[in-house]
């Protein structure tokens, strides 16, 4: 049933999709990035749709509904924990990893696999430096990530198999451009993006990325993600951006930047045509 009811979800979530972030947050008077457009010159999405339209199952599937839903979401003391096939296991408190990594502003472009998009200026490290500090085994081979999950703080469908669950090879994880991030606009997160730290992989749809991470393992074996379980044919574990393979249900050659009136052709890879060499002779028709 609850694959049904998420699945549907989706499926009304569409490029055809009208909905549009209306909302206005406190959190935004005083948010300030350094950058005002990306690489490609295309300017920021405001700070005031980043945030008050997001996609967080764990407490609502209303997009517009998530910022007021999750307000009162506690997020510190916030403990991650880094572990499986690593020499130097550990736990980490969030404060503790901004003061060892220094987050640096990232503008990014974030391309939902419902076809709509934004660019965000993230506060991030590369997950390479947290991952070199653990010592990876040499037998390791992916990295699993756990999202929190309490349903007495989070009211969302509760029939869905939360925590979310997401992993990368470790390939994919070390490379530069994938961050833990714990902020955006210049403020640490507030509980709508994924308070208080989240994966940001830039050339993957958004799924990837997940939101409020608890632990961290390296692991031999590819791990089941969560949306490639609950609907295997729609969504792989590599949800690369690529124009070129459609979802079963909806093109994804195009996308609704928000903010925008008109929609733009998707790029492949979302644009960072520098992780291409990542998948070199790989299949990405097979490889979705
Ligand atoms: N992480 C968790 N834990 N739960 C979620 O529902 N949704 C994903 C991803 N990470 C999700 C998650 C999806 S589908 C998208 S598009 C992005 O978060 C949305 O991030 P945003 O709300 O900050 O734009």
């Amino acid at each position: 049933m609850g694959v049904v009811a998420a699945t549907a979800f989706l499926a009304a979530c569409t490029p055809q999709g009208s909905g549009t972030p209306s909302g206005s947050s406190a959190f935004c008077d005083d948010a300030k990035a350094v950058g005002s457009a990306d690489e490609l010159g295309d300017k920021l999405t405001t700070c005031n749709d980043i945030t008050s339209y997001n996609n967080f199952y764990e407490f609502s599937y209303g997009k517009e509904d998530v910022a007021n839903l999750s307000r009162n979401f506690k997020t510190s003391p916030w403990t991650v924990t880094v572990g499986g096939l690593v020499n130097k296991p550990g736990s980490f408190s969030v404060d503790e990893l901004v003061k060892k990594y220094r987050p640096e502003e990232r503008i990014y472009r974030m391309r939902c696999v419902e076809a709509w998009s934004m660019v965000i200026p993230w506060l991030g490290f590369p997950l390479s430096r947290l991952l070199e500090d653990v010592q990876p085994k040499p037998e390791a081979k992916f990295v699993r990530f756990l999202s929190f999950y309490d349903p007495q703080q989070m009211t969302g469908d509760r029939s869905l198999p939360f925590p979310y669950f997401e992993g990368l090879r470790l390939d994919e994880a070390i490379h530069d451009l994938a961050i833990l991030a714990t902020g955006l606009y210049g403020k640490p997160f507030p509980p709508q993006d994924g308070a208080p730290i989240r994966l940001v992989v830039p050339w993957k749809y958004g799924f990837k990325s997940a939101k409020s991470i608890l632990k961290i393992d390296l692991t031999s074996e590819m791990p089941p993600t969560f949306w490639s379980t609950l609907s295997p044919e729609e969504y792989g574990f590599y949800a690369n951006v690529n124009p070129e393979v459609a979802h079963p249900r909806w093109s994804q050659s195009s996308e609704r930047r928000i903010g925008e009136l008109r929609r733009r052709p998707t790029l492949m890879f979302n644009g960072y045509d520098q992780v291409a060499a990542l998948y070199k002779g790989m299949d990405l028709k097979n490889f979705y």
